[in-house]
């Protein structure tokens, strides 16, 4: 496969490296692409040097997969340009993943949608990816009739300038406004503001939870609200869960189900203080899931913790999934 990377010299394009060489993707030409400020730099990838290039020449290249995590502006310019010339691109940004046209896809969820006449496919959010695992196999069950999320995000998921930002406050240092991610201190603190705020008093993070987990679900009744906050934690993202089913459950049965799932660990032994953490999440591929108990305030309620790497599985994994899975079934030449 001829793979380009777009958005190499960034956060998740680090991972996404790292991931596509430990998982052995089969890669006969690596395309590294950054922005106009990058050209050139050297990247080595499995013990070879590789000049980053720009995004012209990489559709001039015509490779087979763009995975791109260079931002929504990036994706909204470019993606649609290498899907012209037969590329599959493989999105990491929120720009298309609403768009009707466009599968947004969690393989083990609902890699089924995806067929060969798909050039864009979205990756859905971290926080609504690593939730998706649990919940499918648990609607599929009981069928969920509401979701109420409380996230406790990395500042890892907001890229290379949050990270400036928090190693910065760390030392006592302070950076100027332009060069900060957020408009308040990250080290020690809490801030609930993942996003922009929209015009409803919302972030965008808990819009793209409430909207992409009814699209990956593919179902538009399902009750979600959300507030998702960013914590100085580095390693992965964390959420509260609290589920309100519509037909009966039997919590065993709850945690047999998960276990029995693909790409879930679950760590629930709170008598020996076991549950998840992303300190323990740091730089592994499943979802972990623990604290689960039953909502003794609503009928059918049900509360759980889950934890993942934002840029594992919540990113650059889960791209990497796509495209194998576009592999073994054949989806792509
Ligand atoms: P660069 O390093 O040259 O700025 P992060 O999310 O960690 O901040 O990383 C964003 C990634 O997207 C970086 O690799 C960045 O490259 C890349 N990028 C940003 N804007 C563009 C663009 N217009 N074209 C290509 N890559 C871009």
């Amino acid at each position: 496969m001829k793979v380009a990377i777009v958005g190499a010299t960034g956060l998740v394009g680090n991972v996404l490296l790292k991931v596509l060489s430990e998982r052995n993707f089969p890669i006969s030409e690596l395309i590294l692409v950054a922005s106009a400020r990058s050209i050139g730099k050297i990247i080595s990838y499995q013990g070879e040097d590789y000049t980053v290039q720009s995004v012209e020449s990489a559709i001039e290249a015509r490779p087979d997969i763009a995975i791109f995590s260079a931002g929504g502006s990036t994706s909204g310019k470019y993606a649609k340009q290498f899907a012209a010339v037969g590329t599959v691109v493989i999105d990491n940004s929120s720009f298309w993943r609403m768009d009707k046209e466009v599968p947004l896809v969690v393989p083990e969820v609902n890699g089924s949608v995806l067929t060969k006449d798909d050039l864009l496919i979205s990756n859905p959010n971290c926080s609504t990816m690593q939730m998706m695992l649990p919940l499918k196999v648990l609607h599929e069950a009981f069928s969920i009739k509401r979701l109420v999320i409380s996230t406790y995000q990395s500042f890892t998921g907001t890229g290379v300038n949050a990270v400036n930002q928090y190693e910065a406050e760390k030392k006592g240092e302070k950076l100027s406004a332009e060069e900060c991610a957020y408009p308040h201190p990250i080290f020690a603190n809490c801030l609930p503001h993942c996003g922009d705020f929209d015009d409803t008093a919302y972030t965008t993070e808990e819009i793209k939870l409430v909207n992409e987990t009814r699209k990956i679900l593919a179902d538009d009744t399902i009750a979600i609200t959300a507030t998702c906050v960013r914590v100085p934690v580095f390693g992965g993202h964390s959420e509260s869960i609290n589920i309100e089913f519509r037909n009966e459950f039997d919590l065993k049965k709850v945690i047999q189900l998960l276990q029995d799932s693909e790409g879930i660990i679950v760590q629930d032994d709170w008598k020996n203080n076991i549950y998840p953490t992303p300190l323990d999440a740091y730089d592994k591929d499943e979802v972990f899931v623990g604290r689960i108990r039953r909502d003794h305030s609503i009928k059918n309620g049900l509360n759980m913790w889950v934890v993942s790497d934002n840029l594992r599985k919540g990113a650059a994994t889960n791209t990497v999934q796509i495209a194998e899975y576009l592999l073994e079934h054949q989806l792509i030449n």
